[in-house]
């Protein structure tokens, strides 16, 4: 094993003999750190010679077995459950939840009788049991094993020696390997230690869930190798002032990405939301101006989610935007289209658009409900009782059909609404039609006549 002084990119772990200012290959700014390279020759003559491909119809199927963890919000995120074999790893900022939701999977499985290791490199086993009791009491079980521990040498050790049915690793940006003398956290590092928790997971058919800090910009620190690596890629997110938590699946090998598992940080722990619609829905629409509910669709889950928008004329300079849990990009859009289309005059006023919950909106179906919010604040009308509004909106003004809008509409009618406005250009099946009031609109000025309880001045 030949060591070499090097320094690496902690941005993309490019590799350069030198230290440079900038990395060439990702254009960052002071991200080369020394590190010492291992360069293995291990695999040269170490391999089977022997093996061979297989006709895919003689290939025998392998059933996949699942874990249940019981916790039913983040068995749908992982298709059925955590697979027999696989790894999985789950990103999120500090203090949202990640160590939490972890010890809740290890306490469930543990009291099914499984072997759990939970190993923490940034807490005491101390620290864990007072977590565990607040959790779950009934989880301290004899089959739940922590080990508060940073050496990964140590860690595989333990893990030859218990062989434990689930590994836990808390997290992979904390744990370090001696055979590299880089610091931990670095790309090396975690390239290195998640290889190795890896490839012990997948020779004894063992379950490991790594748990994975994340950078500024929402990516999980280290390299994108370690993405490619991992069978499944969960993220817990939400907004630290609030106590909901989203669960995402970014990635995964055995099961679709669309479910989101929904959770309420309370003092036992994360605990499922049972319905989220009306968790996330704060004030009485009917009276309050630029408050609007969208039935949002979040993968193939549908939430109802309540945007608000304060808009308010300028002073001198520039109108202000400020946007919460929305794209900027799109809110411009959208504001720049019902300027012209609807003549609003809205550069000359400052917007504030905000989705109640701490919750974020990436799909263009709640469009149209930014654009009544905002037209209801500058008009100061409030949006008709109990109407929920969905719908794409193109740069021409024309309201986009939208997907899932049945299913939006059965939502809205579970939570006692009374109608929707929904795109023109959307089917909808007789059975949503019952005994629901719905407009469909083509046009982003349709709206205007249609979603107000006082329209006298609403015509721009
Ligand atoms: N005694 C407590 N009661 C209620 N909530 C707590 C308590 N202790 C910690 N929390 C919550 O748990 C969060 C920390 O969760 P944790 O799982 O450690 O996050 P992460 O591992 O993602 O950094 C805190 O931000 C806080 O909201
Ligand atoms: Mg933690």
């Amino acid at each position: 094993m030949q060591k070499a002084a090097l320094f690496e990119c902690q941005s993309c772990a490019s590799e350069y003999p030198k230290w440079k200012g900038q990395c060439e290959a990702c254009g960052e700014w002071n991200t080369l750190i020394e590190t010492k390279s291992v360069k293995e020759n291990k695999l040269k003559n170490n391999y089977n010679k022997d093996a061979k491909s297989t006709v895919l119809a003689d290939v025998v199927q392998e059933d996949i077995f699942y874990y249940k963890t019981d916790i039913t919000e983040l068995d749908n995120v992982l298709g059925n459950g955590l697979v027999k074999g696989s790894v999985v790893l789950l990103g999120g900022e500090p203090g949202i939840g990640k160590s939490t939701l972890s010890l809740h999977v290890c306490q469930q499985c543990a009291q099914q009788a499984m072997k759990v290791l939970y190993i923490s490199a940034e807490e005491s086993e101390g620290q864990i049991k007072s977590r565990a009791l607040r959790l779950d009491k009934n989880g301290i079980t004899e089959t739940l094993w922590v080990f508060s521990q940073t050496n990964m040498m140590a860690i595989i050790k333990e893990c030859e020696r218990l062989d434990p049915d689930i590994v836990l690793l808390d997290s992979i940006q904390v744990v370090q390997h001696p055979e590299l003398s880089s610091l931990e956290g670095t790309v090396s590092q975690v390239r290195y230690c998640a290889t190795t928790l890896i490839n012990w997971v997948k020779s004894h058919d063992k379950s490991a869930i790594m748990i994975g800090h994340i950078t500024k910009d929402g990516q999980i620190a280290g390299p994108k190798v370690l993405e490619h690596l991992v069978d499944a890629i969960l993220y817990l997110e939400g907004d630290r002032h609030f106590n909901y938590r989203i669960l995402r699946c970014h990635k995964n090998r055995y099961g679709s990405t669309d479910h989101i598992g929904l959770f309420e940080m309370k003092e036992q722990g994360l605990i499922p939301i049972k319905d989220p619609s009306q968790a996330f829905i704060e004030t009485a629409q009917d009276t309050t101006p630029g408050s609007v509910i969208v039935p949002y669709s979040q993968g193939n889950r549908i939430i109802l989610l309540e945007i608000q928008a304060l808009v308010i004329e300028s002073g001198y300079g520039m109108a202000k935007r400020n946007f919460v849990g929305i794209n900027p990009n799109r809110a411009n859009l959208l504001i720049a289209a019902l300027d012209k289309l609807c003549h609003l005059k809205l550069s000359a006023h400052d917007i504030f658009l905000t989705v109640i919950g701490g919750f974020s909106i990436t799909d263009p179906s709640a469009d149209l409900a930014i654009a009544v919010a905002i037209i209801s604040s500058l008009k100061q009308q409030a949006v008709s009782d109990r109407v929920g509004i969905c719908g794409e909106v193109g740069l021409t003004g024309e309201i986009r059909p939208i997907s899932y809008v049945d299913k939006r509409i059965l939502e809205l009618k579970k939570c006692g609404f009374k109608g929707g406005i929904i795109p023109k250009r959307n089917v909808l099946s007789s059975t949503s039609l019952n005994s629901f009031n719905i407009i469909q609109v083509g046009y982003i000025k349709d709206v205007l006549q249609y979603s107000f309880i006082n329209h006298n001045d609403a015509h721009a």
